[in-house]
This record gives structure tokens, C-alpha cells and sequence, in this order.
């Protein structure tokens, strides 16, 4: 009988600790895979009413049944998001409980701290830091590395490429990577400072990069939205878009990669300045769309491969995101996705989907890499980097290098078949 009364008050404490008769502290990332329409339209209602930030799908248009929802929670609004869920028997699970714990052991430690092992690479870094150590790169590789300021933000944050060049070899190509596009994909930019330190450390030691380096200068443009990044290590960890102030509504911010001439704001993208995909008041209305189009429009003659890195769903994608049309040489891009996500399967265990932007996810028009692709960049590509399915935004700096990693093989792999399908092979340039 005692056993049974115990049993009977631990059931209880469970149950007002579940439900949440005790205030939520905590921001939480929900996943939820609504079952019928009624759970669907409750949950597009959640997400456009109330004080949450949609993960995934990025529009909560996208939101269909027997497909994977994943909101951000924050803990405010916590309680009646879930007395919501619960009145309408929509079934939730807790993906990650302690939000704000990993958001502030992201954006702890930046400077070193003595208790971490990590390198520098495996750390996320404030913008102000990401600016210093452009600087300190080219200063300490002033023979192969500069920095070209290609344009400047919408709130005047200069946008800084490196370029890294081993040699001048007349008629040499190029490549250009841009990360953090979207401002809460931190594993983007920490991508960026990774590919660029891999490229100067190893040289002449891996054979890869080597033969990418000898026939390519490498463009790096490692926060391309300088402003929201800014944004989300000091206001909001989820912010996505830039920062520019529409004329018609208090809405803030334009999403930059639907905001590039490629059927632009067509179905995927939207008109209203308060959505996460809203395209700006015309194509290249941002200046930081507008500037790295600037910059590949000269420098199209030269640049071969166009990559644009984000996250997080793992996919290597390629042209078309803006229209259901195959690209004309839909057969070599695929290969190139195909062999890069074998390796990243071979050599890390983990598997990445790829194929046509708009068949392997959605259609989303203005997006860079069709831009790139139609003014003639035929090897374009946008990465979705990890989380492999728990952290999302949110991946902890322990998975940088992971993430970084099975990145660059792919990176290379694409790189090497650019070489190997556009030019003359030719070996390292003659010593003097
Ligand atoms: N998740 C990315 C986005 O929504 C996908 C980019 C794919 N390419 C594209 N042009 N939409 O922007
Ligand atoms: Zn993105």
C-alpha cells in the first residue's frame, strides 16, 4: 500500500514537472511531425503567432503533413506553445532542452580560454574577431594572401574577401566560396576560416589542395551578411536575414539568397518584409547581394566554380533552386555531388543528399547559385553543412571540425573535376 502511495505521488510530481506548473526557464527546440491538415494549420499558427523562430522547413508555408517541424521555443512563450500542442493532441518531442546553455557556450570563450583544448578553428568568433583575423592573415601571408573589400552593408560593415594566389600563371582561374549568407548558420563562416587555414597550412603537404592551388586562385568571402551575423551574437541567436529597413512595414531585413536575379520572387520566396524568405524590394535591392554579384560580374571570365556554403541539413545542392528546369549540364553536376558525397560517406560515416535545388528541397528563386550559374559560373553549388539532426543552428564548436572536415572533401572533390574537365593539366609552375 505504501509502495503504491508513493508510486501514486511520484506520478503526480512527474506529470506537474511535465506539464510545466513550474515556469520553463529554458528555450527549447521542438520537433514535430504533424500527422493530419487541422495539426498542420495549428502548426503554421504557432509559428507565425507566437514568439518562436521556425527552423524547418524555413517558411512556414512549407509545413505539410508527415514532414519534420522544427521550432525554436524560447522559454517565454514555452508554456502556452506546448498548452497549445497539448489542447490540439499534437504530438511533440524535446530536441534539445537546454538552448540557452549552448548558446552561451558558443559565444563564451572566444578570446582563448586556458580551460579549452580547442584551436581557434574550432571555436566560433565574433565579427569584430573574424575581421581581425582577416587581417592577421594577410599580414602574415603577404606573398599569397589579400583582402579585397568588395562592397559594404546595408549598416556600412565592409565585406571582405581573401584571395589566395600561389602563383600567376597567365590565364589562371579561379574560385569563389562565400559563407554566412544566413546569419544564424555559424558553421558556415567558421567553414570559410577553416577552408582558408587548410589552404595556406597545407600546401604542399596534401596533394589535393596543391594541384587546386596551383591551377586556381581561391576567392573566400567569409561573412557575407556581416550585419545579421553582428545581430546574432548580440541580440538574437536566430536571426536569418540582413539587416535593412523596409520601406512599407517596421519589418527588418531582406533574405539575401532569394534576393539574387534567378526568377526572382517567384513561388519560394515572398514579397512581405516580415517573412523569413522575403526576396527585397527588387533583385540586387541589398547591398551585399549586390556587391558580390558586382564582383562576380568581372571577374566572371575567370572564376570556373562558384560555392556558397550553409546549413544545416547536409545536402550538396547545384542549379536549379529557382525553377523545376534541368541545368544544361545537369549530368556533370551531378556526378561532381555524387562523387563529393561519397567521399564524405568513405571517410566520415555520414551521409549527405544531393541533387537539383529545387527536386531536393524546394524551390527558392534568387538564390546565388542560379544567379551564378546563369551568368555563366557552370559549376555552382550551394552545401547544407551538419547538424547531423539534433542541434540544428546550434551545433557545439566540439563538432566544427567534423563538420569542417567531411566539407572540405567535398570541396576539393569539386574542385579537382572543375580543374580536370576545364583545363590543360599542368603541374606545379617552373622553379626559378
Ligand atoms: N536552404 C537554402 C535557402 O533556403 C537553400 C539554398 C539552395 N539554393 C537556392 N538557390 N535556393 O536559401
Ligand atoms: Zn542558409
Amino acid at each position: 500500500m505504501a509502495t503504491l502511495l508513493i508510486f501514486f505521488v511520484l506520478m503526480n510530481l512527474d506529470l506537474l514537472l511535465r506539464t510545466g506548473h513550474c515556469t520553463e526557464t529554458r528555450d527549447q527546440i521542438l520537433s514535430i511531425t504533424p500527422k493530419t491538415q487541422e495539426q498542420v494549420d495549428i502548426l503554421k499558427n504557432v509559428s507565425t503567432q507566437y514568439e518562436t523562430a521556425l527552423w524547418q522547413p524555413v517558411s512556414p508555408h512549407y509545413i505539410k503533413e508527415e514532414t519534420q517541424v522544427h521550432l525554436f521555443v524560447p522559454a517565454n512563450s514555452s508554456e502556452t506553445v506546448k498548452e497549445l500542442l497539448q489542447r490540439h493532441a499534437v504530438a511533440h518531442e524535446v530536441l534539445l532542452a537546454n538552448a540557452n546553455e549552448l548558446i552561451e557556450m558558443q559565444t563564451r570563450n572566444d578570446s582563448t580560454d586556458p580551460r579549452s583544448s580547442a584551436t581557434f578553428y574550432e571555436r566560433y568568433h565574433s565579427l569584430e574577431d573574424i575581421y581581425y583575423w582577416i587581417n592577421r592573415t594577410a599580414h602574415d601571408n603577404p606573398s599569397t594572401v589579400k583582402v579585397i573589400l568588395v562592397g559594404s552593408s546595408y549598416e556600412k560593415r565592409p565585406l571582405y574577401a581573401l584571395k589566395l594566389s600561389f602563383n600567376d600563371r597567365p590565364n589562371k582561374k579561379a574560385m569563389w566560396t562565400d559563407c554566412g549568407i544566413h546569419a544564424r548558420e555559424w558553421i558556415s563562416p567558421a567553414f570559410c576560416l577553416w577552408f582558408v587555414h587548410y589552404s595556406l597550412s597545407f600546401y604542399k603537404q596534401n596533394q589535393d589542395i596543391t594541384d587546386i592551388l596551383d591551377n586556381m586562385d581561391v576567392y573566400v568571402l567569409p561573412v557575407m551578411n556581416p550585419d545579421g551575423y553582428k545581430y546574432t551574437w548580440t541580440s538574437n541567436r536566430m536571426w536569418r536575414k540582413n539587416r535593412s529597413i523596409s520601406k512599407t512595414t517596421s519589418c527588418i531585413g531582406a533574405d539575401l539568397n532569394r534576393n539574387f536575379d534567378a526568377n526572382w520572387c517567384t513561388e519560394g520566396a515572398s514579397h512581405n518584409p516580415c517573412t523569413e524568405i522575403y526576396c527585397g524590394a527588387f533583385p540586387e535591392s541589398e547591398p551585399e547581394s549586390q556587391a558580390v554579384a558586382d564582383f562576380l560580374r568581372r571577374h566572371k571570365d575567370t572564376v570556373q566554380l562558384y560555392l556558397s556554403i550553409h546549413s544545416y541539413s547536409q545536402m550538396l545542392l547545384f542549379p536549379y533552386s529557382c525553377s523545376l528546369e534541368e541545368a544544361e549540364n545537369h549530368s556533370d553536376l551531378l556526378e561532381m555531388a555524387e562523387e563529393a558525397a561519397q567521399k564524405i560517406r568513405r571517410y566520415y560515416r555520414n551521409i549527405y543528399r544531393y541533387g537539383a535545388g529545387a527536386k531536393t528541397i524546394y524551390l527558392a528563386p534568387g538564390g546565388s547559385d542560379d544567379w551564378a550559374y546563369n551568368l555563366g559560373i557552370k559549376y555552382s553549388f550551394t552545401f547544407e553543412l551538419q547538424d547531423r539532426g539534433r542541434y540544428g543552428f546550434l551545433l557545439p564548436p566540439s563538432h566544427i571540425s567534423g563538420a569542417c572536415n567531411e566539407a572540405l572533401i567535398a570541396v576539393k572533390t569539386i574542385a579537382l573535376k572543375v580543374i580536370e574537365k576545364t583545363q590543360v593539366p599542368t603541374g606545379p609552375p617552373p622553379t626559378v
